[in-house]
This record gives C-alpha cells, structure tokens and sequence, in this order.
C-alpha cells in the first residue's frame, strides 16, 4: 500500500517543486510567506515565487504564483530574497537570474504591490559590483537600526571564495554598496544570509557552500549562524564566515532559512525542510505530484551565544485531542495514532535514564543516552533499507517537543535549545508512537493536530 506524503499543516506547493523560502512579511493583516517554486515539474528550472497567506500562522491559503520568470532580467529565475514595507507598499526584492550560452548574470529586482495582492515589477536596482562572479544573490532587506535599510547578499568573490555584501539605502530604491561584513577562506560561496537584531545582538544566518568553481557546481551546503560581536545600532564589523559559527539545525532537511518580524515584535523563521541529494529527491517524489516543504514558522530567542528556536505560540496554543497512553510495560508506552499529525511534549526529563521514542515502526527514532550525554536522531532512508543518522553531545536533557506532519517530523530540545528537523517517508500501515523510559515523573502528552489546515486555491491559468 503506499501511502501519500502530502502535508496537512506544513506550507508546500499543490505540484512541482519548491525550495527557499522568500519574502516573509506582516501585510496589511496578513502573514506573506513566498517560495522558490518550479510550477512546471519537480526540478531546480523555472524558479517563480509561489506564495501564501495565514492571518494567524495557522491555517494557510496557497495563492498561485506572485512573481515569474517573465522579463530578461529575470528570466531563467526570479531567484530568492525578502521583503520590507515601504511607506505602505510592499517591496518585493530578488535575485533576477538569466543564463545565456551556459553564461549567468544577476542582478537585484525589485516589484512593488500597493495592496498586497497585485506586483509590479520595477527592474533591477543592483549589477554585480567588480571583484565578484555573477554568484551574487538572495537579497535579504532589513530596517537599519538609525533609519534607513540594508540589504545583505551571499557571494562569491573573484578569488573563488564567498563573501556575505552590505548595502545601504535611505529610501530602499537607490543602494550604496558598503563593502563586505563577512569572508570565507574555506567555502566557495554564501547562499541565503540574513541580518538582524535580537535583543542586544546581532545575528548573522547564512548558509555556506562547497562548490567546485572549475566545473561551477554546488557540492554541498548547509545553514549557519553567527552572534555577532557588534553594537546593535552600529555598522556591522567584518567577520570571519568560517570560524565560531553554529549549526541552526541538526537534522536531515534543512536549508536557506529567513526571518522577519511580527506585529508583536517577535522574529519568526521558516526553513526549506530537504537537503536531500539528487537522487533522494526523485525517489521521495516519485508518484507525488509535488516535492519540498517547508518548517514550521519558528520564534527565535537568544540565551547566550545559542538561539533557541521554538514552535510560534499560535501553534502551540492549538487545542486537539489528546491521545492516551497504553502502558505495554513498566517504562514503555504505546500511543495508537489515527494521524501522522500530532504533537508529542515531554517535561521533567530530568528523571529519565534512557529514552527512545520510535515514530511509525521505525520510520525515525531519537534516542537519549543519559551516561553518554548523546542526543541521536536516525531516520529510515527511502533510496535503499539503510538508516541515515545525525547525533550530537547533550550534557543534559530537560524536555522535549516532537512536531510531525503526514512525512516530516521536527524535534525541539530543551525549549529549542537544539533542532532535529527531517522529512520522512511514510511505509507504516498504522501510525504509532512508542516511547521507552518514561517513568512516572515525567509528563507526557500526546495531542492529534486539526489535519488540513493549509489549503489550496490556485489560479485557474496555474493548473498543470
Ligand atoms: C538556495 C538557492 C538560492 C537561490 C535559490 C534558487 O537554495 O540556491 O541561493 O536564490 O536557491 O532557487
């Protein structure tokens, strides 16, 4: 029997492909989130930006696609970037990217909405600035902290290496390029970065790849961040990409995350959940019609030098119904599942020894190992019978939340202190949770998600 791997409750695309996400922002009563999205088939062509809207981070409506590949600018990808409210209008800043003879150019587009519903495009306002190759992207706009924005960009120097851009403009039309806030002498470029402020510091998220600049193709990647050692308010200093950087994420799938921020002031991320390899890709799409989501939207907070990401509060504040427990042994419970979209916390973990909660038969499974302090996240692979598995060193764990949807599963420790997120592939004819080393002190509860509370309403012209 196979069973489908469509979402109910994560955003991704009714078909094709979808990667990045792209110009999060609070508009006119609505939560915009875009994405890189191939609406002609499951591959990296065609990039457009899908969109959708929530007025709640709840439930989501898909709205077709806000900007194509349709100009010379722009026309072998409207690639990634951001967006910023501007005097009313919502600017809409991306990477217009063009391939000609196997030759690139790119360039930073802008489109303006007045009313969040309808994009002009408005052409490019930046070329790439000598001593860079034409890997210049992903324009990231923020609201400097004296007035004014900045935009930061992922590139590639002349040298071969990467380098994180600034610009600077007064009124988010005319930029001025400020110079380099970040070097790599170790990767070949920087994908996706992202600037901004929390709490006293600033953030630096940005996304190192391995390339190979002889045959110009990416080997592989991942997502970054660094806590800045600047002012909040002052010009950011230069800093070295390749040293004393952290890891957002420690699973499987996850990539070229963005923030922004809410009306009440939180910063909230959404990733790109895959980092599968080519072939996996093809394999978990085969008979979808679709491939790719996206996270959960996240609230970040800053303890230390370490954020902390945790599922945004509307989630969380989701009623549900609660699953009880079947005791099979002393320490083990067994929950009976009717969805594959549920919620599972645990508190006061203080009091476990080992833990090991198995999703599925064994479709994924964490395991916790109190005399060793490993943390181990292993997920059934789809390509062939073997286990992929990520694992890192927790001196301590106090509780846990465990976030899934019909094919993917994220996993907050410690209030988020580290992040397991993956996509998996449903076999199992009966969903089930098993969680070994559950004592009685310890609390656990198992909520079933509302299912379908993202929904489809594309454009007629859109259908395939
Ligand atoms: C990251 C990325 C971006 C680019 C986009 C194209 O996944 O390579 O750098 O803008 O995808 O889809």
């Amino acid at each position: 029997m196979y069973i489908s791997k469509k979402q109910s409750w994560h955003i991704e695309p009714p078909w094709g492909l979808l990667n990045d996400p792209n110009g999060l922002i609070w508009y006119k009563g609505n939560y915009h989130v875009f994405f890189q999205w191939n609406r002609f088939a499951k591959d990296h062509s065609n990039k457009a930006w899908g969109w959708c809207v929530s007025s709640d981070f709840v439930h989501w409506q898909f709205r077709g696609s806000a900007l194509l590949p349709d100009q010379p600018y722009d026309a072998q990808g409207v690639y990634s970037g951001s967006a910023m409210e501007i005097n009313g209008r919502l600017c809409l800043y991306y990477t217009g990217n063009v391939k000609q003879n196997g030759c690139r150019t790119s360039s930073q587009c802008l489109a303006i909405s007045e009313d969040g519903l309808h994009f002009q495009k408005q052409g490019p306002l930046i070329t790439t600035p000598s001593g860079y190759t034409e890997h210049v992207r992903d324009p990231k706009v923020m609201a400097a902290p004296n007035g004014g924005y900045w935009m930061v960009l992922g590139a590639q120097q002349r040298n071969g290496f990467g380098a994180v851009l600034l610009y600077t403009s007064k009124d988010g039309f005319q930029w001025t390029p400020y110079g380099t806030v970040g070097l790599s002498q170790e990767y070949q470029m920087i994908e996706c970065p992202d600037l901004f402020v929390l709490g006293e510091k600033k953030v630096l998220l940005y996304c190192p790849q391995y390339r190979d600049n002889a045959t110009d193709s990416a080997l592989n990647s991942f997502s970054a961040y660094k806590v800045l050692d600047d002012q909040p308010d002052a010009m950011p200093q230069q800093t070295d990409l390749d040293i004393d950087w952290q890891r957002l994420d420690e699973g499987f799938d996850f990539y070229a995350p963005q923030t922004f921020l809410t009306p009440d002031g939180r910063r909230v991320l959404l990733g790109w959940m895959s980092r599968m390899e080519g072939e996996e890709e093809t394999a978990f799409a085969e008979k979808e019609p679709r491939v790719h989501c996206l996270t959960m939207p996240r609230e970040l907070l800053l303890q230390g030098n370490r954020l902390c990401q945790r599922p945004v509060k509307e989630l969380r504040q989701l009623s549900g119904t609660l699953v009880p427990a079947n005791k099979t042994q002393v320490n083990e419970s067994f929950y009976h599942l009717t969805t594959r979209a549920f919620r599972f916390t645990l508190e006061n973990l203080d009091f476990c020894e080992h833990l090991c909660l198995t999703l599925h038969d064994g479709e994924w499974r964490f395991e916790y190992d109190v005399s060793s302090h490993q943390a181990q996240v292993c997920r059934r692979r789809w390509i062939d019978s073997g286990e992929d598995l990520r694992s890192i060193f927790l001196p301590e764990l106090t509780g846990l939340e465990l976030w899934c949807d019909q094919s993917s599963v994220e996993l907050f420790l410690n209030n988020g202190e580290f992040v397991f997120s993956a996509r998996i592939c449903p076999t199992a004819a009966h969903p089930s949770l098993r969680a070994v080393g559950i004592s009685g002190e310890i609390s656990a509860q198992l909520m079933l998600l509302p299912e379908n509370l993202y929904q489809y309403l594309p454009k007629e012209e859109e259908t395939p």
